[in-house]
């Protein structure tokens, strides 16, 4: 059977809109922070309230087609498999039918639909556990759909079981495709991963709800939730030896070829490059072009997008490819492959081209100077040496891990591009010592940041000064929109970002974000500058500060004024002028705990 995405999905939809189901469409990539997971990583998620009993509008029985990023396994792209964007083919029972209805309509799929001959589909059941019970129910109905008992494998909750950090879950069982390759033993199963099962779908039956940690409760609802990623089947259906030979690659992976002048397949470490360019880029042009769209930054979403993107750059200057191939790769994907489907892309093509453009120009840079003072360390160590030779003794040709951890968190060098370097001329890199380095800043970051309010300490540089002020104006526009209610609960504040945590009984809509904001930035376009007085407790809360009366101030205290827009009680340090901050991003608001919002900001 050939067949192309574009087929593959109104198949999909049209299969399951003749059983009854609704086209629901799909949503943002981008998490709304509901689900603790940063991304959209399944068709199911949006759906979550619906799953734990809520009514939905469109009905009982859904389905669409969902895009979905999981960065989890970053680093495996470049194999064969591992895509970090990907299409889910969704298809939901609310509380509706349950397992039965779905075996029968699964194997149809595969075996009439798709044409899979029964003896190459295998599935998997759940073997219970101490607290669910073996699914023999699913397993009986496999079989009575058209599997064969010998292909049916009951497997623990490693392999059997859907859930994300927090919501609705259950017992799930897979569908493979069984492949030419030999068994890799007696025991072969679809959990070996010696590559014979190859997965191509999920039925989840949710009926429980995972309340926390090891703590489940039945759900009032059975629900179905099944999941199949569209590019595997794509494979599959067109026999292919991999997802980069699917229509929704070919064309990129071709444009590489011509620019290159080398055939894909032909050499590994040009052919694990392409791959890595060509996800990375989709990835990058899906969430810059999302409804939500993000841009690159230091935190958050933003800070895998800025990954996605470098690493991109990296392995195209590994094989010698041009960043403007970069860029035309990112118009196949929005001109060519995702019109139809994702046709916002096209309309922010300039945006999401601009981005990419800035944040490559940006990375470009980052190197050209890491690439300076990597050469400061190198001759360093040769002065070192020849000291060292003086004195009859030996230095070996390592670099330190602190010395490669300034290049990195300075000069935003990649630790690879360092050890790469370093291998070129002789050196070996401390990588133990760049790892203790890390570690330790990330501590040093954590602790400066959770004791940043008891007693006004803060990290020394002005970047952290300058979100500080931001946290004030931030306060103040709050205050100002909801009432004098509104105290500050908490805030960690990073030199990249802000964490402010503040009472509100609902969740800031997003029209009260971009007021709050304008707000903000306002008080930054008037240049305000920021002053500090010292005075005593008594004189500031008549002077009509706010913030914490308290006596651990002791006797005086000091408020910080910014003009007519905040006056609080205050350790500092702060920025001198808020024209310093330049622009103040909300990245993000979320729950904190119960009556507590989250407020995550950035300057940028
Ligand atoms: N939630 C399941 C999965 O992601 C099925 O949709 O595999």
């Amino acid at each position: 059977m050939k067949i192309t995405s574009k087929q593959l999905r109104k198949i999909w939809l049209d299969f399951y809109k003749e059983r009854g189901h609704v086209d629901i469409g799909g949503v943002s990539l981008v998490g709304d922070g509901s689900t603790g997971v940063m991304f959209n990583v399944a068709g199911m998620q949006p759906l979550m309230p619906y799953l734990l009993g809520k009514k939905h509008p469109m009905g009982k029985r859904l389905c669409n087609v969902q895009g979905c990023v999981r960065t989890i396994d970053i680093d495996s792209v470049g194999d064969p498999t591992h895509c970090t964007f990907f299409e889910m083919l969704g298809s939901w029972s609310l509380g509706d039918y349950f397992k039965e209805e779905r075996t029968k309509w699964s194997f149809e799929l595969l075996n009439k639909v798709f044409g899979f001959p029964a003896d190459r589909l295998a599935v998997t059941v759940f073997a219970g556990n101490e607290n669910v019970p073996r699914d023999n129910e699913t397993a009986m109905f496999r079989e009575k759909s058209g599997i064969k008992k010998e292909n049916i494998y009951f497997l623990p909750k490693e392999d059997n079981w859907w859930e994300l950090e927090r919501g609705p879950c259950g017992p799930d069982s897979e569908m493979f495709y069984i492949t030419d390759k030999e068994p890799c033993g007696k025991d072969c199963n679809p959990s070996c991963d010696c590559g014979r099962f190859v997965e191509v779908g999920n039925d989840v039956f949710m009926q429980y709800e995972k309340v926390d940690e090891n703590k489940y409760i039945p759900l009032k609802q059975k629900n179905v939730d099944t999941g199949w990623g569209l590019e595997r089947l794509l494979v599959f259906l067109n026999s292919l030896p991999d997802v980069y030979h699917t229509d929704l690659y070919v064309d990129v992976i071709s444009l590489m070829e011509k620019t290159l002048g080398v055939k894909y397949g032909q050499d590994e470490k040009v052919t694990r490059a392409m791959r890595i360019v060509a996800d990375h880029t989709r990835t990058a042009v899906m969430l810059i072009g999302d409804v939500n769209g993000i841009v690159p930054s230091n935190v958050g979403a933003g800070y895998i997008l800025r990954r996605l993107i470098r690493r991109a750059v990296r392995f195209a200057r590994d094989i010698n490819l041009d960043l403007g191939t970069i860029v035309a790769v990112a118009k196949i994907f929005i001109e060519k492959v995702y019109n139809d489907s994702y046709p916002l892309l096209l309309e922010k093509e300039d945006h999401i081209v601009k981005e990419l453009q800035i944040e490559m120009e940006k990375f470009n840079k980052a190197l050209e100077e890491g690439r300076k003072e990597f050469e400061k360390v190198l001759n360093g160590i040769e002065k070192h040496k020849q000291f060292a030779a003086q004195k009859g003794e030996v230095v070996e040709n390592i670099i330190s891990g602190k010395a490669v951890f300034r290049l990195f968190d300075t000069f935003g060098f990649p630790f690879e591009i360092t050890k790469e370097l370093a291998q070129e001329r002789g050196y070996a890199v401390d990588e133990e010592g760049f790892k203790k380095a890390f570690e330790e800043h990330q501590e040093k970051s954590r602790s400066a940041a959770a004791g940043q309010f008891k007693g006004g300490l803060v990290d020394d540089s002005y970047e952290t000064a300058k979100l500080h002020t931001a946290t004030h104006l931030i306060l103040a526009g709050l205050k100002k929109m909801f009432g004098e209610q509104v105290v500050q609960k908490g805030s960690n504040i990073t030199p990249e970002r802000l964490r402010f945590d503040f009472n509100l009984d609902h969740k800031m809509t997003p029209e009260e974000i971009k007021t709050l904001e304008d707000f903000v930035n306002d008080a930054v376009k008037r240049e305000i500058p920021v002053t500090c007085e010292e005075m005593t407790l008594d004189e500031a809360r008549k002077s009509g500060a706010h913030g914490i009366f308290d006596s651990k101030y002791g006797d005086k205290v000091r408020v910080y004024i910014i003009g007519d827009v905040d006056s609080q009680i205050c350790g500092g340090p702060h920025a001198k002028n808020t024209k310093d901050l330049h622009h103040v991003k909300i990245v993000k608001e979320e729950s904190s705990s119960s009556g507590i919002r989250r407020i995550k900001a950035i300057l940028d």
